[in-house]
């Protein structure tokens, strides 16, 4: 019996996708991490003109909490935390993240754990540790909620026979959208399998789907989607999804919006005031999001999506093989303004990638990130 039947003829393992893992492959949770952190709670950017950086930020649909001469910090519609905190700063450039703790004790192990210290932060507390790729992770509690701001319920609609908007018309606003909450956000790293383990081990973060090179699976998964375990509580299919790449950096960040009709008329918004569109609208096959990209003015990548999948802690990553066409059940084919590998930087960053010391990269990766992407 092939690993496929065997986990279909078996109840107590739940599998989305077509395989799962194969006896010996990662198996996409650490079995006694350090803590396990309850979700994601805001990004932290700098841009160097903030009034620039927050006009596109309201175009895209965020809500202004706070503004000061050295940052501004946005929200969306559903109370918690802010989504991001943007800061000046010489260039435009993506900080890092900041996770919420489940409990003020998950703060104290971290800091023993890592050596650092449970520092104040925003009216609550943090601990700042630094990723295997790199990037400066807050892990936060404490941090006082904003309320709920009113916002539109998802549209009546009409199926066939159900018709729940009898004598009624259907006028979506093509105006801003109206951010729900901070959804995930992606890295591209050299360092793929050390941050990981990290995120694993440290975070408690679980895998929901692996992707791999065609052809090279018994080399080990070359990105992940991961998402945090709440136990019997569904959580987003992806908080975090992190993708070995020839240069270690922000790939895109992604945020809720309520429903299809929001996230199109949202975009014509941001189309007709001249903002550059990356890929969508379409529907992802990890995670099932209907998704539409943007791109900032300094071409930092936004999404609008809705409908994504929740998974509770029983279900178990699924492994695909990694292709472009891959990454959407339905939609326009994903564009080089989407994958990058148009960007003049790129062929630079594989040279260094391939002589730098301590990351994952060798050639016969890169071609198949190359063949993948084509693909
Ligand atoms: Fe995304």
């Amino acid at each position: 019996m092939d690993v496929g039947t065997q986990r279909a003829a078996d109840p107590h393992r739940s599998l989305h996708s077509d395989t799962g893992g194969l006896p010996g492959e990662h198996p996409g949770r650490s079995r006694d991490p350090l803590v396990k952190v309850a979700g994601l709670a805001w990004l932290e950017f700098e841009k160097p003109d903030l009034p620039r950086a927050e006009r596109f930020l309201v175009d895209f649909g965020f809500t202004v909490a706070d503004r000061t001469p050295e940052a501004v910090v946005l929200r969306g519609h559903w109370a918690g935390t802010p989504s991001l905190v943007v800061r000046r700063g010489a260039g435009s450039r993506f900080f890092g993240p900041a996770f919420a703790a489940d409990a003020r004790a998950d703060l104290d192990r971290l800091a023993r754990a890592t050596d650092s210290r449970v520092v104040p932060h925003r009216g609550g507390q943090a601990v700042e540790l630094t990723d295997p790729s790199g990037f400066p992770v807050r892990v936060v509690h404490g941090v006082p909620d904003l309320p709920a701001l009113p916002e539109r319920g998802p549209l009546p609609l009409n199926f066939g026979h159900d018709t729940a908007r009898a004598n009624g018309t259907q006028r979506p606003a093509r105006r801003a959208a109206q951010i729900q909450r901070l959804g995930h956000v992606v890295f591209g790293t050299t360092r793929f399998r050390a941050a990981l383990d990290w995120y694993l081990e440290t975070l408690g973060l679980i895998v929901s789907d692996f992707l791999y090179l065609d052809g090279r699976r018994e080399r080990g998964p070359v990105m992940a989607f991961i998402r945090c375990d709440l136990g019997t509580v569904p959580s987003d299919h992806h908080t975090l999804a992190m993708a070995l790449q020839p240069r270690t950096g922000y790939l895109h960040s992604a945020y809720q919006v309520t429903d299809l009709d929001e996230v199109a008329a949202a975009g014509e918004y941001l189309r007709e005031r001249g903002y550059r569109h990356a890929w969508g609208i379409g529907r992802h096959i990890q995670g099932s999001q209907i998704f539409d990209y943007w791109r900032d003015p300094d071409r930092l990548m936004f999404e609008h999506y809705t409908d994504g999948d929740v998974f509770d802690a029983s279900m178990e990553p699924g492994w695909a093989p990694l292709s472009a066409s891959g990454l959407s059940q339905w939609g326009p084919k994903a564009t080089a303004r989407f994958t990058g590998t148009r960007d003049p930087g790129v062929a630079l960053a594989a040279i260094k990638a391939l002589t730098d010391k301590g990351n994952e990269v060798d050639f016969a990766t890169l071609r198949g990130l190359v063949k993948a992407m084509a693909s």
